[in-house]
């Protein structure tokens, strides 16, 4: 079956999928999951590795080039490179991506590398231990930054997302941005979305991109606005003389929906075609009545045919007539 360019019905490219392996997660962000953790899925709830390697190669004969693999933290599920490795040999997948909190990661860097992954995201939202361990509620600031360290040394891409938080991580802005002086990471500021598995934080979002924007601004006189690669979701900026960049992602004032290429499926197989959504398509009940893929793509094309133009008209058509407040973890970072 021949490729061809999959676009939706308000004519913006879909060429991404974000999965989740897992709901699991082994820190609990404060952005993301309350103290006690959500209720997570019983392992027959969640697509199996065989499913996933059938939906994504059925996805990349619809046009689909790019995954990033996602959780929950993904190397909690077990086996998680077994996965990895398949993927990387599906036709028509040209780059594999991973979001990851870093805590389990650091042994399979070296592989990682060898299967040829286009680039890590690295969940840091400051470089101070005893912070780490206020927002993340664990101990685990070393293991994060040696495998900080690790893909740095072998030439992995890396970009770090940091989640600005009133009272949380301010004083860590201008830390974070310090590491692209030396490190050619990109470091990217993401405004806090109300999904952590309770409703938002605050009544209205202090720390929006304006605002994180002018307090690096204030800093950095010399912050330069830098082209947004294709379908960003972040504005770029570089710091004269520094080796990397900073990104500011609107994730709550949703500024990027014009131009969103990419899809999602949760850990227990639904899709998304907006993260704002509660779901369209109930995948996994897809995959295991039918064995016939022309049917899965042309329930997935129906789907794709009759996207939402926004986050702000996703979350109008939710089912439950409430604004989203999942946990990210559930949603697929
Ligand atoms: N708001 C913004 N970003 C979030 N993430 C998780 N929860 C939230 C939230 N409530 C992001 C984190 C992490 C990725 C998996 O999702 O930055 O890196
Ligand atoms: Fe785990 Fe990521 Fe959620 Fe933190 S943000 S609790 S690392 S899933």
């Amino acid at each position: 079956m021949s490729v061809s360019t999959l676009v939706d019905n308000h004519g913006r490219p879909i060429n991404y999928l974000r999965l989740a392996v897992t709901d699991r997660c082994n820190l609990r962000c404060f952005y993301c999951m309350p103290e006690e953790g959500i209720r997570y899925l019983p392992k027959k709830e969640l697509l199996s590795f065989e499913e996933i390697e059938r939906l994504i190669t059925v996805l990349a004969q619809m046009g689909i080039t790019k995954i990033r693999l996602t959780g929950g933290e993904p190397f909690v599920r077990t086996d998680l490179m077994k996965l990895i490795r398949k993927i990387v040999t599906i036709p028509g997948i040209q780059d594999l991506h991973l979001t990851t909190n870093g805590v389990l990661t650091a042994p399979h860097i070296p592989e990682l590398k060898d299967l040829g992954i286009a680039s890590v995201n690295l969940s840091l939202d400051t470089i101070n231990r005893q912070r780490f361990e206020e927002i993340t509620r664990r101990d685990e600031f070393d293991a994060v930054m040696k495998t900080y360290d690790l893909l740095l040394q072998h030439n992995i891409p890396v970009k770090i997302n940091a989640v600005v938080m009133e009272e949380k991580n301010i004083d860590d802005i201008v830390p974070l941005a310090e590491l692209t002086r030396q490190h050619a990471v990109s470091v990217r500021f993401i405004e806090e979305m109300p999904f952590n598995g309770e409703g938002s934080h605050y009544p209205v979002l202090h720390w929006t991109y304006k605002k994180i924007h002018a307090h690096l601004q204030a800093h950095y006189p010399g912050l330069t606005k830098i082209p947004d690669p294709e379908f960003s979701t972040s504005y770029q900026y570089a710091i004269p003389g520094y080796a990397g960049n900073i990104g500011i992602i609107a994730a709550f004032s949703r500024t990027f929906c014009g131009t969103c290429n990419r899809i999602r499926v949760t850990a227990q197989g639904t899709l998304k075609t907006c993260l704002y959504d509660d779901g369209v398509l109930n995948i996994k009940e897809l995959l295991r009545s039918t064995g016939d893929d022309s049917v899965v793509r042309e329930s997935l094309m129906r789907s794709f045919q009759s996207r939402v133009k926004d986050g702000f008209e996703a979350e109008k058509k939710r089912k439950d007539h409430q604004p989203a407040h999942e946990s990210m973890s559930t949603i697929g970072g």
